[in-house]
């Protein structure tokens, strides 16, 4: 089975000669690319096979992330839900993404505290709300406390992981995939499930061998 895997940079590397050079070397059809969207430009002159993913959509330049032939659009992450990103701006980014024939990636996951507090399904339950039936959307479970520059030091179970992307499975009709230190070493813990798709890479995405290990 295909499994996507999506390589977000988040706000890394720290220039454009660096970010150039990093997708040179990982450009990879199996590959989505999501550089800052500062680069993006950058990053789509060098690229030929990956698919183009960007972390955001800011209505101010949909259009021309569609003219620079971004593919994907990665949408909720918990570092824009932790600057304030509310469901409802989410569900307008969708529906935007969506008009514009994005593939969108819809990240959702809880806090530690919300699942310390026993709140986790409620919180995912209220983040999936957004989701239209019928869309070709995919779904990103990511434990925000699993995530690596987090820093809650956590380290997440698979197995649980699965169960709550079942969870999300029975709530909405998606694809999923699983992020939150995904990395060469644990992948497989993840992929060898048929319910989740692919994975959604952070830090070991900036890492072409390690990263060109795991497609
Ligand atoms: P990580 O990041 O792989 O570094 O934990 C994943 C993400 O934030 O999407």
């Amino acid at each position: 089975m295909y499994k996507l895997i999506v390589a977000n940079w988040k706000n890394n590397p720290a220039t454009e000669e660096e970010a150039v050079n990093l997708a040179g070397k990982t450009d990879h059809e199996n590959l989505v690319i999501c550089p800052p969207l500062h680069f993006l430009k950058s990053v789509a002159g060098v690229v030929k096979k990956s698919p183009l993913g960007a972390q955001d959509l800011p209505e101010s330049s949909a259009v021309e992330l569609k003219n620079l032939g971004v593919k994907y659009v990665i949408l909720g992450h918990s570092d824009r839900r932790s600057i304030g990103e509310t469901n409802e701006t989410i569900a307008r980014k969708l529906s935007l993404a969506l008009s514009l024939d994005f593939i969108p990636i819809l990240c959702v996951g809880e806090t530690w505290e919300e699942k310390q507090s026993g709140r986790k399904e409620e919180v995912l339950r209220e983040q999936i709300k957004v989701v239209p039936s019928g869309s070709n959307i995919y779904v990103a479970y990511e434990p925000v406390w699993a995530i690596s520059t987090s820093g809650s030091g956590q380290r997440d179970n698979p197995v649980e992981s699965l169960e709550t992307i079942k969870f999300l499975k029975s709530l909405v009709q998606a694809h999923f995939l699983y992020g939150g230190s995904v990395a060469s070493k644990n992948i497989g813990d993840y992929l060898k499930y048929e319910e989740i798709e692919g994975a959604l890479v952070g830090g070991a995405s900036l890492m072409p061998e390690e990263i060109l290990s795991m497609i």
